[in-house]
Order: structure tokens, then sequence, then C-alpha cells
């Protein structure tokens, strides 16, 4: 067989990029390759400092046949250069922010994130001497008043976990370039079928790839894409050193659920629209966010910057905390489970207080009211699967008529 010749689109890049018949066995299937070490010739050296893309396989932390092929299927979906593999999101998020802050430098990062991320930035690497400034990264004129001369990286996701509440990357992309910082974006709620950061103007791509790339929630994962000149040292200095290195089962799994990822997710988000719309007209819903929706806060920008709506929806219901414990014991297709983007929908209850106390620790009273506007005193969020949207929407319906 030759090699692809003529561009190709997302489906094709999904199942073929970075994947070739085994040559050995004509294999059609990608070979998982599980061995830690590789034979090496004489010359080899025994340190990573060194290593380039073209250095043979040595050791599978500095690298491995079939974590690259992820990479490079990750790496082309979002018309980044070159992409880094993690054993979890949160492997790939600490690779990042130990490769670009160090003591005395500033960073600027997203009020509301995900909860480990907020948490490692509000102890662990100020703890290191890095200072940090939380802002509500949809106000542009918040974002560039945080800045100061020793920022070195806006860090945002959009949409954000829990709210929902989107960032426009190509201005933000500005008021980081303009201070010459990087631009880091967690992509995992939108997927790169809905938005690819790289080609708005961002320096690096996050996904926690447990989501939806992976797809069936089976198999944990991260990943970095953006351009070589970042990702390199950044995978030669700092991710061979702090270990956080994907199984190679795992990349194997992972790229079976990535070989999916552009029809599941029109899959996720017509589900999606359906059960945002039916909670909509629920009398027992107070309030729905969901990008898709022209009732979303910022519907502008999703329409902008978002090609596919995704599957996440947030709702406030009267006493939220009683609710969940009736969802969680009637529902019957959906899981009362933490985690998004896997085929199954699952569901789970975030309480304000809890949220705001534990993780978020918000300075002002603008980050408060944001955070009331999109989630009042607890929100549901909702990680719509791939199941009928009639069950879906049957489930809850039975569930919903016992709060
Ligand atoms: C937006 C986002 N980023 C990062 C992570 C961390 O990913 P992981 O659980 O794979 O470490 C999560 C996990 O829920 C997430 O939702």
């Amino acid at each position: 067989m030759s090699k692809i010749n003529f561009p190709v689109g997302p489906n094709t890049t999904a199942i073929h990029t970075g994947e070739a018949p085994d040559p050995a066995t004509g294999a059609s299937a990608p070979n998982i390759v599980m061995s830690t070490t590789f034979v090496a010739d004489a010359e080899s050296g025994f340190s990573a400092t060194g290593i380039e893309d073209d250095t043979n396989w040595i050791y599978t932390r500095w690298g491995n046949p079939t974590i690259h092929q992820l990479e490079e299927k990750i790496a082309a979906l979002e018309g980044a250069e070159k992409a880094a593999a993690f054993s979890s999101g949160m492997g790939a998020i600490s690779a990042l922010l130990f490769h670009l802050l160090k003591q005395g430098d500033h960073a600027v990062i997203s009020d509301v994130a995900y909860a480990a991320l907020s948490e490692m930035t509000n102890e662990t690497i100020p703890n290191l001497g890095v200072s940090i400034t939380k802002v509500n990264t949809s106000d542009a004129e918040a974002v560039k008043n945080a800045v100061r001369p020793n920022t070195r990286l806006i860090y945002i996701e959009t949409p954000c976990n829990p709210l929902l509440r989107l960032t426009d990357i190509e201005e933000t992309a500005r008021i980081a370039h303009s201070a010459d910082a990087k631009l880091a974006v967690d992509s995992t709620f939108a997927t790169p079928m809905a938005t690819n950061p790289i080609k708005l103007g961002a320096d690096f791509v996050i996904h926690s790839m447990t989501k939806y790339i992976g797809g069936h929630g089976d198999a944990l994962g991260g990943v970095i894409a953006g351009y070589s000149a970042d990702i390199s040292p950044l995978r030669n200095s700092i991710a061979i050193r702090l270990g956080s290195t994907l199984s190679p089962f795992n990349a194997w799994l992972i790229m079976r659920g990535l070989a999916t990822l552009p029809l599941r997710m029109k899959a996720h988000e017509a589900n999606a629209l359906q059960v945002a719309r039916y909670l909509e007209d629920h009398p027992k819903v107070k309030r729905v966010i969901y990008p898709g929706l022209p009732s979303h806060p910022q519907y502008e920008l999703a329409k902008k910057q978002m090609k596919n709506f995704s599957g996440m929806i947030t709702f406030q219901v009267q006493d939220g905390r009683k609710a969940a414990a009736v969802l969680a014991k009637e529902l019957q297709i959906i899981h009362y489970a933490v985690s998004l983007g896997h085929h199954r929908s699952l569901i789970f209850y975030l309480q304000s207080e809890d949220l705001l106390q534990s993780s978020f620790k918000f300075d002002t009273q603008a980050q408060n009211d944001s955070w009331r506007q999109f989630a009042g005193d607890g929100i549901f969020r909702f990680s719509v699967g791939l199941e009928d949207a009639e069950d879906i929407i049957r489930d809850l319906d039975i569930a919903l008529s016992k709060i």
C-alpha cells in the first residue's frame, strides 16, 4: 500500500493518520507495542536530553510507536504540528505548568476550570514561587487588566467545566501575544471537531482524552498539541522527567475510540440539542445552559467559535441536592456518575457552596455573580450520551416526575 498523498477530511484523518498496515504481517489494525525497551545500537546515549524526532525508539517513557500514532492523529485533527500524550489530562496539564512557569513568573488562569487545575493553581503552583491571578476569562478587559510584565501564560477552558461559559480564543490569543505570553486552551469539552484553538491563535491545546476523544469511559489519557518548537522542549525537558507516560494499551484503546470521534460528536450534539430543548420546556427546570441554545448568554460566540456544540448541558432545578438523591435512585439508563464524553449518558450534581469553597475560592463579587448567573445554588452537569434521544428523555422524564 502506498501512503496517502492527497489532503483528507476529518473522518479519514481520525481513522488513518499515524497508522499503516504492519509491514511484517500486513495486519490492518494497529499493533499494540507494549515493550518498555527497544534494542538499541551501540551509539545510543543513556540520556533523553538529546532525543530528536528521528531518534530510534529506546525506552517507552521517552517515546513509543503506539503512543506516537495517537499523537500524530491528534496533531492532525487539531491542525497542530506536534502532540505529546500523557497518562491523564492532569498529567498533561501538570507538564505544561511545570514547563512554562518558573519562580518569579506570573500566570493568568480561568477562575472557573476543571477542579484539579483550579486547586493546583490555588496551592501547588503558587508554593513554587509563581504568582497566579484568577479571572473570568470570558471578560477580555479582566484578562487585559490581569496581565503583568512577568506574565508567561494565560490558561483558559472553553466551554469551561462545569459552567459551559465560553472564552473568545482569538481575542485572548491577541492579549497573550501582545504581552509576550503563551495561550493554553483546555478544549476537552469542545473536542477537535468543534474548535481548533491552534488555528485561532493559541499556542497549546490540551485535552483530557479520558473524555470525548477516548469516548468510552475505559481509558485515562491526556494530550497537549501545538507547534514543534513548543512541544519538543516540553516533552524532552519536562514530560519525560515527570513520567506521566500514557500506557500503550490505553493509547490503542483511545485510538480505537478516536476513529469514530467525528461521527460520535455529530450524534452527541444532535442528542444534546433535543435533551436541552426538552429540559427548557420542563416545568421543574429553572435554567438550562447549552452552547447550542439561543438562550446561552454567549450564543453568538458559540456560533462563531464552535463547529459542533458538543454534548454537555447544565441545568438547575429547585432544591438540587434533594433532586440529586431522587435522580441517583430513579434513573434507569443515565448513570449518576462523574466524568463526561462517554457513549453512556452521565449526570452529576455540583453544589455551588462545595465547589466555591473547595476549588474556586473567588476573590471578587463580579466572579461570584458570574458563577451564580450560570449555576445558581448548584447545577446538574449532564453529559448526553449516544443512547436513543427519546430513551434519554423518557428516563429523565420519569425521574424528574418524582422530585
Ligand atoms: C476540562 C477538563 N480538563 C482536564 C481534566 C482532567 O482530566 P483527567 O481526569 O484525564 O486527568 C478534566 C477531567 O474531568 C476536565 O473535565
